[in-house]
């Protein structure tokens, strides 16, 4: 989307729509409902909802033809350098499938399968040593995606209970270890660069916590610094590779704590529900692709609707942390104002990603969605599920699934301004036939690959982070200011760090 016109003409039809409202759409067309919808294996999503007609549609897909969506696709499976500024491959899915019949892309499966027996036996060695607890300690793409799958998919009686440390706060530490008991319990430190601050230093308090490092392993593309920084040797180190991206890594021995959890064969089968989804969106071609359908409606929503925030409704109290995990995704990815030649970009990229469970926060944030002036665009995710033992709250938590989709887009008038709604909340309305492991690694592979898309249609690199540098440079300066042994440089700080000594 380097050329303005295409957004020209999408802004043309946005204008061209604006007096005809979300229900007006759906009641014009019997067949939308039905028609704007598409299913990949255990994953229905339903874009009727959404601001556009056929003809906003048909300007959509030119953009998507225009960027060659299916070449870039292919560049991406075949292992070839779309993380250009770094200079480096992206192969996150050849950690889950043999699409690619290119070298790299071999390659890296085939060390990807290496890593996976040796999970199988790790996983093995640590339930059959009496540890009934591991802690993960990482942070960022080292965390987010296994504490999310842990946390949906965990079942009470498994043999190993898998805690997450990843703020540098010691009270994340502390309330994570105050109730385990160090000679049952192992540690994971979990970094593909073996430098970050936080986890380096979260790793000191634990190693000391456990004393004893026999249970103290790491996952690392950087085994050298975890031998050098804490005795851990080859045999408890599991592999990490630069052409895996850290928020793309949890299909990796970063998914460690994962197959801990849940167990090797649910891990697999994480994998498999990504690798179903990813032959879906390597083949299918653009009108038939779930991924180019969700890819083209952000930027829609984004350059043609003007919409600055995005929200993530999962309807579905294990899928509580998605949004947690999804803001990493795709504002760590798409937060970027030049395109990959390092010119700037003349449109407005990834908008605020936030969200948060149904129904709580029905009951927070839902009268913004319904009545505030920023209308924000929507994914609401529900599961198709029957809770036997409970089946009226079961059928509760659906109903007001549908019912908040409905409401959010086709309001209600009102002689009274205060009760009128306005609707035209656009939203895709997502359904997994369950909630299991196959189930959600399609849905997370669908985001990966919907944010890559959207990463060629804004010509961005989705694969570099060199925002979040700066901060941690100044926060390594500020360390001695803060123990007393010098002073920043800044006037502001300096007066801070004062307060803080004081
Ligand atoms: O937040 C920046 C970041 O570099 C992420 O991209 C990464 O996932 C995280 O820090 C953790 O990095 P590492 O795995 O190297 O500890």
């Amino acid at each position: 989307m380097t050329a303005s016109a295409p957004i020209q003409q999408l802004r043309a039809h946005a204008a061209r729509l604006s007096a005809t409202p979300i229900d007006a759409l759906c009641a014009s067309d019997p067949a939308r409902a039905s028609a704007l919808a598409l299913r990949v294996g255990p994953l229905y999503a339903n874009f009727a909802r959404q601001r556009y007609d056929a003809a906003a549609l048909a300007a959509l897909f030119a953009l998507a033809d225009q960027a060659d969506l299916p070449g870039r696709l292919r560049a991406l499976f075949d292992g070839e350098i779309v993380n250009r500024t770094e200079d480096r491959p992206a192969l996150h899915t050849a950690l889950r499938g043999k699409l690619s019949s290119g070298q790299r892309a071999a390659d890296a499966s085939a060390l990807a399968a290496d890593a996976r027996l040796r999970m199988r036996q790790l996983v093995d060695r640590i339930q059959a040593g009496g540890v009934t607890d591991v802690v993960s300690v990482g942070i960022g793409g080292s965390d987010l995606g296994p504490r999310l799958v842990v946390d949906a998919l965990a079942t009470p009686g498994a043999p190993v209970r898998v805690h997450f440390l990843s703020n540098v706060d010691p009270a994340a530490a502390r309330s994570v270890t105050q109730a385990l008991d160090p000679s049952r319990t192992a540690v994971l430190l979990v970094s593909k660069s073996f430098g970050t601050q936080e986890t380096l230093l979260n790793g000191r308090i634990l190693r000391e916590w456990l004393g004893d490092d026999s249970r103290l392993y790491a996952i690392t593309a950087n085994p050298a610094r975890a031998e050098a920084a804490f005795a851990i040797g080859p045999d408890r180190i599991l592999p990490m590779w630069d052409w895996v991206g850290g928020r793309y890594s949890m299909w990796s021995a970063v998914g460690f704590p994962i197959a801990l959890a849940i167990g090797m064969d649910a891990f697999e089968a994480l994998l498999e529900g990504a690798a179903e989804m990813d032959a879906h969106v390597l083949q299918a071609p653009p009108r038939e692709n779930l991924a180019a359908w969700h890819a083209l409606t952000a930027v829609w929503n984004r350059n043609a609707l003007g919409l600055s925030t995005h929200a993530v409704l999962p309807y579905a109290e294990r899928l509580r942390l998605l949004p947690n995990y999804l803001q990493q995704l795709v504002m760590e990815s798409l937060g970027k104002s030049v395109r990959v030649d390092g010119s700037a970009i003349d449109l407005s990229t990834v908008p605020v990603w936030w969200g948060g469970v149904g129904t709580d926060t029905q009951h927070s944030f839902f009268q913004a969605l319904h009545q505030g002036t920023q209308p924000v665009s929507m994914d609401m995710i529900g599961v198709v599920h029957r809770d036997a033992a409970h089946p009226d709250n079961a059928t509760a938590l659906l109903a007001n699934f549908l019912a908040q989709s409905e409401a959010l887009a086709n309001g209600q008038d009102s002689s009274d301004p205060h009760r009128a709604y306005p609707g035209n909340r656009p939203g895709t309305v997502m359904l997994l036939d369950r909630l299991d492991a196959r189930s959600l690694g399609a849905l997370v592979a669908m985001y990966e690959h919907s944010v890559y898309l959207q990463g060629v249609l804004w010509g961005i690199n989705p694969f570099d982070q060199f925002g979040v540098e700066l901060g941690k440079q100044v926060a390594d300066r500020l360390m001695p200011a803060l123990r007393g042994e010098g002073e920043a440089d800044d006037p502001v700080t300096r007066e801070l760090v004062a307060q803080l000594r004081r």
